[in-house]
């Protein structure tokens, strides 16, 4: 199972959060690899089986402009056989908490397998650990029911 996380950050605290979903791909022995917005090339979502994308949100609850393409590829495509997973960081000061997170939610609950979100305010504490852990486990779990059926 090769497994791609995308994600994008501006002051860490998404990175933060892709660090620590990574490691927990990891722990369990599994084949991932990590890629900054700006490192992946979006015609190479075929090559995964599983697609985990991590955003902030910025303006009123929007995507950032830097994960548009990928937003608009998902558009284009159908591929229920592509387990996905969504996670961000944001600020619930701000009337769309994770406005990004909902809006890839609602086109990748369409176009692909969609498992499981993950919201996370602002940068990663100690408990988001098991959220983590948990978010993981969800996604997995939806791959091998998937190989099953
Ligand atoms: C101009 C601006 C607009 C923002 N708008 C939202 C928003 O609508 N909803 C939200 O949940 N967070 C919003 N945020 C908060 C960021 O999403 C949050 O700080 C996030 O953790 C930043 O991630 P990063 O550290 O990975 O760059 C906004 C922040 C800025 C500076």
């Amino acid at each position: 199972m090769r497994i791609g996380i995308i994600y994008t950050s501006i002051s860490g605290n998404t990175k933060e959060l892709a660090l620590l979903i990574n490691n927990q791909f990891k722990q369990r022995s599994l084949d991932v690899y990590l890629y900054s917005i700006e490192q992946f090339a979006c015609h190479r979502l075929d090559e995964f089986d599983a697609i985990v994308i991590g955003t902030y949100t910025w303006g009123n609850g929007e995507i950032p402009d830097e994960m548009m393409p990928l937003y608009q590829e998902f558009k284009k495509i159908d591929r229920r056989n592509i387990v996905t997973g969504v996670f961000g960081t944001g600020d619930s000061f701000y009337p769309h908490y994770c406005g990004a997170v909902d809006m890839f939610r609602d086109l990748l609950n369409v176009k692909t397998d969609l498992s499981v979100t993950l919201k996370v305010e602002l940068l990663p504490q100690q408990q988001d650990i098991a959220r983590c852990n948990k978010f993981v486990d969800l996604l997995l779990a939806r791959f091998e029911n998937l190989i099953l059926h």
